[in-house]
């Protein structure tokens, strides 16, 4: 069984769909994780992102794993490592390349296979696992994710203003949208769930009852 889980950043995708996955007794995929890991493989390798057959190779060759909660690189847990701006930054150079998205979207596969997953990202529901039982389109306005994400980074005692969020946040959401292969976009089959003015703990009642009338 399969819940596809897809939205913009910050929507909150991750958080709700690791705790969904434990209520759920289903295991978790983060698959914007492998985006990062093999985004930081780039960086440490120190290639050039305009050098795409470079970046195809490195891709193919990376060994990147995911246990469930970390994911690692080469061996290492590089889990806290991925969340720096310098790699998200940098994503969209391997996330706009179809060949390093059809490597991960296989990686993504062979993790989900024989098992119930919730999963989550951009394309799950209509690339990755086009089948999948449930599939939810998780969203909030700009405004509002920035504010949550202000409200995060405040929380780790980090004060960046909002606007400042907000710009930032609009550019990897337009970048997420254009892409070519892999865009994020709401399958046809699938919930839109717009979570403006819930609480977190009503996003993840709504989303878990979701998941149980499908699957
Ligand atoms: O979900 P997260 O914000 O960690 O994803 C980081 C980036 O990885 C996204 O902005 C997107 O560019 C890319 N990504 C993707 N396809 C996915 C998951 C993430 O292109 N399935």
């Amino acid at each position: 069984m399969i819940v596809a889980i897809d939205g913009p950043a910050g929507a909150g995708k991750s958080s709700i769909a690791r705790l969904a996955a434990k209520q759920l007794k289903y295991e978790f995929l983060d698959t914007g994780a492998l985006y990062r890991a093999v985004t930081l493989a780039a960086i440490r390798a120190q290639i050039d992102f305009s050098d795409v057959g470079r970046l195809v190779e490195l891709a193919e060759n990376a060994k990147i794993d995911w246990d469930g909660e970390h994911v690692f690189l080469n061996g290492d847990n590089v889990s806290v490592e991925i969340r720096t701006p310098t790699v998200t930054d940098a994503i969209r150079y391997l996330a706009d390349q179809p060949k390093v998205r059809s490597r991960l979207s296989e990686q993504q596969r062979r993790i989900a296979e024989g098992r119930n997953i919730v999963t989550e990202g951009r394309d799950q529901g209509c690339e990755v696992f086009p089948e999948a039982e449930c599939k939810i389109f998780l969203t909030a306005s700009p405004e509002e994710r920035a504010q949550r994400r202000y409200e995060q980074l405040k929380s780790e005692g980090r004060h960046i203003p909002v606007h400042e969020i907000l710009i930032a946040q609009n550019k990897r959401d337009l970048e997420d949208r254009m892409r070519p292969v892999g865009r994020l976009r709401a399958a046809e089959d699938a919930v839109i769930l717009n979570t403006d003015g819930m609480s977190p703990q009503d996003v993840l009642e709504t989303v878990v009852k979701i998941a149980r009338e499908r699957i």
